[in-house]
């Protein structure tokens, strides 16, 4: 692994750890019942525009939740879904969702080559650091640093964000909450729509 990704992921890593709410799973289960609609009563999206929460690391789902209700993380369809929520709620519903498992799903054959060599090593002649280094070679994500996990998520999900955070990096309207060392935006920025398409494809198809 190349040195300056050492440096960028321990940097991510003790950045911003400021104390963080106990979450309590069980009162989550019921403060989520208003989630449940897109994001699945178990936290397993039915609609694959709706990201999966089942499963994911609790400190990036804290993140996420008072990023789009602060509006750092522009999410209009989930527009008002936040408002009402306080940091211990935010706090509950991540902890029920982190202890949900998380449903897989299947790679485009097709994709599966191309897709996993971008995932594992990523796209030496433009820099595109590997993806495993950070979100682990099973997908699982390294929860404690706020990696997320992002094995078996829905493709079109996975295609939205990284197109998302690729159009914030050009100045565009987009996805911009990956931190002033702008992970995301500098790994997306170099990718084309074809090799977004593969290894979402191949993220769909991972299990731990
Ligand atoms: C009307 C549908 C809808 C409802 C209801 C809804 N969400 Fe969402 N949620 C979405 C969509 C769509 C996204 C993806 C937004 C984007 O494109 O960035 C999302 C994204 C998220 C994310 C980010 C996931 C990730 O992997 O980064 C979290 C966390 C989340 N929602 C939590 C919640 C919680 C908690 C509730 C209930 C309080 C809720 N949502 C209600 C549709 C919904
Ligand atoms: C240096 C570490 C690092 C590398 C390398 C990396 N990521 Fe990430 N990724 C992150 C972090 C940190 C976040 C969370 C950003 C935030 O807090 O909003 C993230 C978020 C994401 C998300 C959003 C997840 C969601 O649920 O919305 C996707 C998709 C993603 N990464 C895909 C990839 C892909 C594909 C690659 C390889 C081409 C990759 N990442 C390489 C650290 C990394």
């Amino acid at each position: 692994m190349n040195k300056p990704l050492l440096v960028m992921i321990a940097s991510l890593m003790f950045a911003g750890s400021a104390v963080a709410l106990e979450g309590d799973a069980s009162a989550g289960k019921a403060k989520s019942a208003p989630c449940a609609a897109c994001h699945g009563a178990d936290g397993n999206s039915p609609a694959p525009n709706f990201p999966n929460l089942a499963g994911q690391g609790e400190r990036y789902l804290a993140k996420q939740i008072h990023d789009i209700k602060s509006g750092e993380r522009s999410a209009p369809l989930m527009a008002g879904q936040t408002d009402n929520l306080s940091d211990q709620d935010i706090a509950d519903i991540s902890a029920y969702y982190a202890s949900k498992k998380a449903s897989t799903g299947q790679t485009d054959p097709a994709l599966l080559e191309k897709g996993a060599a971008i995932y594992r090593g990523g796209i030496a002649d433009r820099s595109v650091p590997a993806c495993a280094a950070c979100h682990s070679p099973t997908g699982q994500g390294m929860a404690a640093a706020g990696f997320p996990a992002l094995a078996g998520q829905h493709a079109d999900y996975t295609i939205a964000q990284l197109k998302a955070f690729r159009a914030a990096a050009d100045g565009r309207e987009g996805r911009a909450n990956d931190g002033d060392t702008k992970t995301m935006r500098t790994v997306a920025f170099k990718m084309s729509d074809s090799e977004i398409e593969a290894v979402a494809s191949y993220i769909q198809g991972l299990h731990h």
